[in-house]
Parts: structure tokens; C-alpha cells; sequence
């Protein structure tokens, strides 16, 4: 950074590199990735370990203070988390505002932007006790609103969270309980849901993240850079994906369910036609992540009663075809962690629309932890890229009746 900024300083030239192909804008000590290996580490652990081994809320402490909490302090955070789940209820009535077949991601951006009207006392960015506060509302509230998302959905009302019961067994039960009847969530459901939240939680400078932290570099909010953050989460080649790969798994059974004709439209680049869920800025090797959600696709599946989905044996005709043709493999496209998320979400009762907010809900740890990272980190400056102008050379105004 210092290197580039002198020489801009110097020679006036800047570097041109759209798409951030390989530029850095930061130093980070939270997530590693080795694209070609098909490596990801939280802090210096693999994610297999994690997601094997920890829950979300335990993962959430790890991105954001650095290290694995002992039970003393996990206890604590996941008190103060569970302290917060209750919404304002004029916060209530804002989100009961918009109309129903919205899409929740619009709902959920502007939900979390509004939270920090609501809590005035959470938006200083350089006091440790305000960020702390800000950081643990973020994670108990975006849980409520995801739960609320689904209910405003299916007309449903909110209901109260119930403190005896786990961070995602509880959101569960929140999102599907009938009001007054008794609801224990399959513990398959919570133990893999808790695993998808985990393998979304951070993944270093992707669109979202670099969102955040270049709103957050303007010295706005927690809550303003994260609702930035939701909105760039939002698009079809980001986070938008695990919504548009089951809507391309559905449309190919509508057509016939020929995969084969499929990737013929794919690889001769029809307008608007690509393999959903499959390719990566950084992984040229098998997204480690779509590794896990794979294997567990199975299990889940299996204990869901929908083994034999006809649209997870489709996505895996797409994949096997996938990895044994030129294009692919020249490419080096492999699945990412959006192809099987979304088979696993339906099967959990989520609707299409609810898988991109499911993947907000775990990333929040990520995009809080970076923020954090980038307000305390003295190299911070505001993000403010340069341009090669190509427009007019100078000119003189018109009046409009001469032109
Ligand atoms: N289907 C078909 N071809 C593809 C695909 C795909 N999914 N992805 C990339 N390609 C091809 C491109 O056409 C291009 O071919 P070319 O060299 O002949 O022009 C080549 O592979 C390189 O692709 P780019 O678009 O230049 O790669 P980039 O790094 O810019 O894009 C991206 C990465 C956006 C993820 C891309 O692979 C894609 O659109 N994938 C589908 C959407 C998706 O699944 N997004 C989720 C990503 S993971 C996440 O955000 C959580």
C-alpha cells in the first residue's frame, strides 16, 4: 500500500484493475484462504475442525476477539447475545411494513440499517464498549429478523425467544413453531444448520465484506456498513446464488431434465445462461466448503425424508458432468458453496427466498469481526479508488434550443 501510494505521489501513474483481480486493500489476521489447495482457516483453524467441532456462537466469538473463548466467556457471550433477542416493538411494526412478497433481503438490509436508530446509544465506532454492544445486538437481532422474514411471509406472527434453548435451535423453533404448540426441532436440522451458519461466517475480502469495510472506512456504523454489506450479498453471482442455483435445478426438470443439453447452453455462453453454484474468484480447486455441505447434503436429506430429491440427483448430474469436461476443468470451476445450500434449506422447510438472508445470517460474524479489524487498524484509510477518465475532452455549453 504505502509502496503504491508513494509512487502515485511520484509519477502520477495508478494501477488499473477492475474487478480487484490482485489487489489487496488491507492486512487481515481473521480468515486464510489457499485457493488452488482448496484451503480456508477462522484464525488459524481448518474449517473442517470447526465445523465438525464448534457451534456458530462459539465460531462468532473466535472471528471476532481472536481466539476460542473458554466456557467462562462463551457463557457470558451467549447471556448477552440471548439478552438481546426481543425487537422494539415499534421495530415490529417497521418490518410488519413491507409488503409481504418483497424480497426479504431488501427487508433485511433495511431492518438492520434501522437498528441503529433504535439503539442511538450502540453508533460510536472507536469506544471497545459501544462496538461490543453493537456487535452482540447485530447477532441476536438479525436472528429475530431472519425468523421474522419467514413468519411475515407465510402471515405468521413473531414469537418470543426462549433462553433455555441454543442459538439455532431456538431460531428454528422461531421460525416454524405454531404459536402455543409445543415445537422440538429435529436435532439433525439444528446440528446442520449450525454447521451451514459456521462454513458462512467469514471468507475474507469477497464483495460483501469489501463492502462493508469500505462503507465502514467513511467512519459510518456497524449497522449502516453491514446493511451494505446484506445488499451486495444480494446479487446472483454472490451470495444470491444458492437462491438462483435451485431456481436453474428447477427449471431444468420443468424443461425435461436433460443436464447434458443444459451444459451445452452453459458452455456455449447463451445470454444469461451459467452454471449456478459452480466457479470462484479465488478457489481454483474445490471449494472446501461445497465439500462439507455435500457430505452432510446426504445425511440431512436423509433424515429430512427427501432422500430421493430429484433435484439433488439433478445437481449431481450437473457436478459429475462438470468434472469431466474440457471447459470446466480448463476453467478450473468446481462447485462452490452455493450449488447444494439451497437443496438442504428447502428440504428444512425454508422457502427459495429465505436462502440468501440464511447466508447473511452466518456471515455476520465475518463482516462484524473485519469491521472491527479495519476501525482499530491505524493503516485504515477511507477506500477511495481511482479511475482512467474516458469521457469528453473540454467543451462549451449549449443552450438547449442551439443544440
Ligand atoms: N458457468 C459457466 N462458465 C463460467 C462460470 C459458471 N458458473 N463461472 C465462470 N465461468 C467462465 C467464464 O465464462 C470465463 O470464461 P472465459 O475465460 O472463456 O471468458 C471464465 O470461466 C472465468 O470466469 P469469470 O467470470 O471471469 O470469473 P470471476 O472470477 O470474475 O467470477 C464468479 C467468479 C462470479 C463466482 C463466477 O464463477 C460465476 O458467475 N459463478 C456463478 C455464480 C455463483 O455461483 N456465484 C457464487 C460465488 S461463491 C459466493 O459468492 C459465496
Amino acid at each position: 500500500g504505502i509502496v503504491v501510494s508513494s509512487l502515485l505521489k511520484e509519477t502520477g501513474v495508478v494501477t488499473m484493475d477492475p474487478g480487484f483481480m490482485n489487489t489487496a486493500a488491507c492486512d487481515s489476521e481473521i480468515t486464510y484462504i489457499d485457493g488452488d489447495a482448496g484451503i480456508l482457516r477462522y484464525r488459524g483453524y481448518p474449517i473442517e475442525q470447526l465445523a465438525a467441532k464448534s457451534s456458530f456462537l462459539e465460531v462468532a466469538y473466535l472471528l471476532i476477539h481472536g481466539a476460542l473463548p473458554t466456557a467462562t466467556e462463551l457463557d457470558s457471550f451467549v447471556e448477552r447475545v440471548n439478552r438481546h433477542t426481543l425487537v422494539h416493538e415499534d421495530f415490529r411494526t417497521f418490518m410488519g411494513t413491507f409488503p409481504r412478497t418483497g424480497h426479504p433481503m431488501a427487508v433485511m438490509s433495511s431492518a438492520v440499517n434501522a437498528l441503529s436508530t433504535f439503539y442511538p446509544e450502540s453508533l460510536d465506532p472507536f469506544d471497545p464498549e459501544t462496538i461490543e454492544l453493537a456487535t452482540v445486538l447485530i447477532l441476536a437481532k438479525t436472528r429475530t429478523i431472519t425468523s421474522y422474514l419467514h413468519r411475515s411471509a407465510v402471515g405468521e406472527p413473531l414469537l418470543y425467544p426462549d433462553y433455555s434453548r441454543g442459538y439455532v435451535e431456538d431460531f428454528l423453533r422461531m421460525t416454524f413453531a405454531v404459536p402455543y404448540q409445543q415445537y422440538d426441532p429435529d436435532p439433525t436440522t439444528v446440528a446442520a444448520l449450525d454447521q451451514l451458519l459456521i462454513l458462512h461466517a467469514d471468507h475474507e475480502q469477497n464483495c460483501s465484506t469489501a463492502t462493508v469495510r469500505m462503507v465502514g472506512s467513511s467512519h459510518a456504523n456497524l449497522y449502516a456498513s453491514i446493511a451494505a454489506g446484506i445488499n451486495a450479498l444480494s446479487g446472483p453471482l454472490h451470495g444470491g446464488a444458492n437462491e438462483a442455483v435451485l431456481k436453474m435445478l428447477t427449471e431444468i426438470k420443468a424443461g425435461g431434465g436433460d443436464a447434458r443439453e443444459f451444459m451445452t447452453r452453459v458452455k456455449n455462453k447463451e445470454q444469461g445462461v451459467r452454471l449456478m453454484g459452480f466457479g470462484h474468484r479465488v478457489y481454483k480447486n474445490y471449494d472446501p466448503r461445497a465439500a462439507i455441505v455435500k457430505k452432510s447434503a446426504d445425511a440431512v436429506l436423509q433424515s429430512l425424508g427427501s432422500e430421493h430429491d430429484d433435484l439433488l440427483d439433478l445437481a449431481m448430474s450437473l457436478e459429475e458432468i462438470a468434472l469431466n469436461d474440457e471447459y470446466f476443468i480448463e476453467r478450473k470451476l468446481y462447485p462452490n458453496v452455493d450449488f447444494y445450500t439451497g437443496l438442504i434449506y428447502k428440504a428444512m422447510g425454508f422457502s427459495d427466498q429465505m436462502f440468501t438472508p440464511l447466508f447473511a445470517l452466518g456471515r455476520m460474524p465475518g463482516w462484524i469481526a473485519q469491521w472491527r479489524e479495519m476501525m482499530s487498524d491505524p493503516q485504515t484509510k477511507i477506500g477511495r479508488p481511482r479511475q482512467v477518465y474516458t469521457g469528453a475532452v473540454e467543451r462549451d455549453y449549449l443552450p438547449v434550443e442551439s443544440r
